[in-house]
């Protein structure tokens, strides 16, 4: 294939530059908010993020790299789409991924949220709801596991960790980019799932019925508690069923991801 070369700008060698200032502030959660952008690292995930559509604001990478074959397909994408290339030195790909053996690229995306209202009562689709979810590692792998068993996506329920986070990020492995996200509060899920035709089915440690025994047929969000209390008495009363994960030996609960792997799969069995 004939290539047509796109004009990259010279490399940047300074901490002091704003782009590099502004990439590395995406760690922060207050940044994130205010830009609405976040960082995901690495060629695949991000050529398979422009593939699905989300647009690339920034894609900063090792200088010199830009005509391995990786690169031009994400350079020639970021051009069309008004993004700015950012060749740079190593120590600032490390200043930017805050890791000694970075990626050799950074794409800085835009954020996408969703309300309650694109959980349609006709799909049949799967959506796994968190109940204040707190640690970014769970979260990723959470969404790792939805986009595995093609579920629509998570929802995110009062104060949890960021899914655009750094952390959350690179535990999803890229499912960030292919599993819809919403936010919303507890009362607000309460009188969405409360009116909703279809199941809500909980995950607790106090339920009575065995998760192999329990009906996932139709609509279902998936609901998980957090990881230190569990899901709180009103979302616990608001499910239509709740199931339990039967624990021998001497650990009382199930890791968050864990716990959400097991009832996905289960669902996804049952539902044939
Ligand atoms: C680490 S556990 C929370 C443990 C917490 N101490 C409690 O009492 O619920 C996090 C979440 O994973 C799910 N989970 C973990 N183990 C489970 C099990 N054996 N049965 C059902 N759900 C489980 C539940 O949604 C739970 O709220």
């Amino acid at each position: 294939m004939t290539h047509f070369p796109i004009p990259i700008p010279d490399p940047i060698t300074s901490a002091a530059n704003a782009e590099v200032k502004s990439l590395r502030a995406l760690h922060e959660r207050k940044y994130r908010k205010k830009s609405g952008w976040f960082l995901a690292e690495g060629a695949r995930i991000c050529r398979e993020a422009v593939a699905l559509g989300w647009d690339m604001h920034r894609l900063a990478f090792l200088a010199g790299r830009e005509n391995d074959a990786v690169m031009r397909p994400l350079l020639g994408g970021l051009a069309a789409s008004g993004g700015r290339a950012l060749p740079m030195t190593e120590t600032l790909m490390q200043r930017i991924s805050r890791k000694d053996n970075p990626q050799i690229l950074i794409g800085a995306f835009g954020q996408r949220w969703h309300d309650l209202q694109v959980v349609s009562s006709t799909s049949d689709r799967i959506w796994v709801a968190l109940d204040r979810v707190r640690d970014p590692g769970n979260l990723g792998a959470v969404m790792r596991t939805a986009d595995a068993v093609g579920a629509a996506g998570i929802i995110l329920i009062g104060d949890c960790t960021d899914p655009y986070s750094v952390e959350a990020v690179r535990a999803s492995m890229g499912a960030v980019f292919n599993v819809e996200i919403i936010a919303c509060s507890e009362a607000e899920f309460i009188a969405f799932g409360t009116a909703w035709p279809g199941r809500v089915v909980g995950t607790a440690l106090p339920a009575a019925v065995d998760y192999r025994g329990a009906d996932y047929c139709g609509p279902l969000i998936m609901l998980m508690g957090n990881e230190q209390a569990g899901l709180t008495a009103p979302l616990m009363d608001m499910c239509d069923q709740l199931i339990k994960i039967p624990m021998q030996g001497r650990s009382d609960s199930l890791n968050l991801a864990v716990a959400t792997g097991v009832a996905l799969y289960t669902a996804l069995d049952r539902r044939g």
